[in-house]
């Protein structure tokens, strides 16, 4: 086989084979085809995209191209959950503890974030002694105790992908949905799931910004995973302004332990219930989503959620009692009120500069070697479509240092007050279960 011909097949709009994804792969990841050849491939893969058995082929191929977590040890259906990232989404811990306390397993294997905020594992670093670093066995053991656990990267998973990407990166590559939604779904499928819900975020903070391009990419995510035997379900969510109130590492541990008691901000509450609903139809303990739901929201109310995720914190090592008294987390030496210079109503909080602005107080890594401060964030006090009267606090910024004018001016520049009424953004946009 030649990659050559590989190249000129797709350039000319055909269909290739497993056999031809496969050498180019497998080549790819060896070192024994070059970049030119694989950005000639990608960019044509760009313009004359691939079927929909060619993305479950790339796919499987990308996940055989190394190391796979097994997790057949544990009992039940093991459902991962994938956000295609936004600001404050503090979804996961929250979401996790619900769903495993309707007997889904989570067995959740994260990262560190680069981003405007830390990644779940950052953030549950927050809690004092808090720990991510379990042997295979002890993670295994973990969740069919308690039904949750989560652990740092191990292993060499998908080497394909990490080639790939850092090639579409500098080749202009990155926007082509079959490569993403191969990308994205062959490192969930290495990581052992056997279902998958995934959260395509939407609007000015997310990846895709349009409607149109989140649910093409989350049809396709879909399809490859019904296509190659892993369950999934997808839903699109705006990201248009921040999720949740908190932005920032132990803001958002807080803000989670809230939903968890039902008490958290309405948007994430919700989102926690839709995404779980999909989870626990997915993990096969609910036949219709209605009735996940009504499981899902019986175990916030009865504190069963609550108690896992209590034992989750106690069996890596951190202190329960953060759950029960949240002013045990980091906090910041100073709370700093930025007050509304109009009235009317907030018709913008741009996600993206908000989030900038969060990482500016040191809440995200601008680069991998930054240090984080999980004690600082922002606070939203109003979300778009509140009504505002001079004065009144727009959002609370949690700092250690007072040097902030810049992130005051950024915040300023970007949460936009109108004189009309504005409706608040819907946030479910779409609900796609096949
Ligand atoms: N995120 C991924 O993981 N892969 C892509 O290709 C794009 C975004
Ligand atoms: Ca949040």
């Amino acid at each position: 086989m030649r990659m050559v011909d590989i190249i000129e097949k797709k350039r000319n709009g055909e269909e290739l084979t497993n056999e031809e994804i496969r050498f180019f792969v497998n080549g790819y990841t060896k070192g024994d085809i070059p970049d030119y050849q694989v950005s000639a491939l990608m960019m044509a893969i760009y313009f004359k995209d691939m079927t929909e058995r060619e993305r479950a082929d790339l796919t499987m191929a990308m996940v055989e191209s190394g190391d796979k977590i097994d997790l057949s040890q544990i009992e039940g259906v093991k459902v991962d959950k994938h956000s295609t990232g936004g600001v404050g989404d503090t979804t996961t811990l929250s979401l996790a503890a619900m769903v495993a306390a309707c007997g889904v397993p989570v067995a959740k294997m994260s990262g560190r974030g680069l981003g405007h905020t830390g990644g779940t594992i950052d953030k549950l670093e927050a809690i004092e002694g808090f720990h991510v670093e379990l042997s295979n066995d002890q993670f295994v053991k973990q969740v069919n105790d308690i039904k949750m656990a989560v652990i740092g990267q191990s292993g060499n998973l998908t080497p394909a992908d990490k080639k790939l990407y850092a090639l579409r990166d500098v080749t202009g590559t990155v926007p082509s949905i079959p490569l993403i939604a191969s990308s994205i779904m062959s490192k969930k499928i290495a990581a052992g799931a056997d279902a998958i819900v995934l959260d395509v975020k939407t609007g000015d903070g997310a990846f895709m910004k349009t409607i149109e391009e989140s649910e093409a990419l989350a049809h396709a995510m879909v399809k490859i995973g019904n296509n190659v035997g892993r369950k999934t379900m997808a839903i699109i969510s705006d990201m248009s302004q921040p999720l949740g109130y908190a932005i920032g590492n132990a803001l958002e541990v807080k803000e989670a332990i809230d939903t968890l008691k039902g008490e958290g901000p309405e948007d994430l509450q919700e989102l926690c219930y839709t995404l779980g609903s999909q989870m626990v139809v997915v993990g096969g303990k609910a036949v219709t989503i209605e009735e996940a739901r009504t499981m899902l929201e019986g175990v916030v109310q009865s504190g069963e959620a609550l108690e896992i995720f209590k034992k989750f914190i106690a069996a890596q090592g951190g202190d329960p009692s953060v759950v029960d008294d949240p002013s045990l987390l980091p906090q910041a030496k100073y709370k700093i009120d930025v007050a509304a210079k109009e009235t009317g109503y907030i018709s913008k909080m741009e996600a993206d500069d908000i989030g900038i602005a969060a990482m500016l107080l040191g809440a995200g890594r601008a680069t991998k070697e930054s240090t984080i401060d999980l004690s600082v964030g922002l606070v939203l006090q109003k979300k778009v479509g509140d009504a505002v009267a001079i004065g009144d606090t727009l959002v609370t910024i949690h700092t250690n240092d007072l040097d902030i004018e810049k992130v005051i001016q950024k915040l300023y520049a970007h949460i936009i007050i109108s004189a009309d009424k504005v409706e608040a953004p819907e946030l479910i946009k779409k609900v796609i279960t096949e």
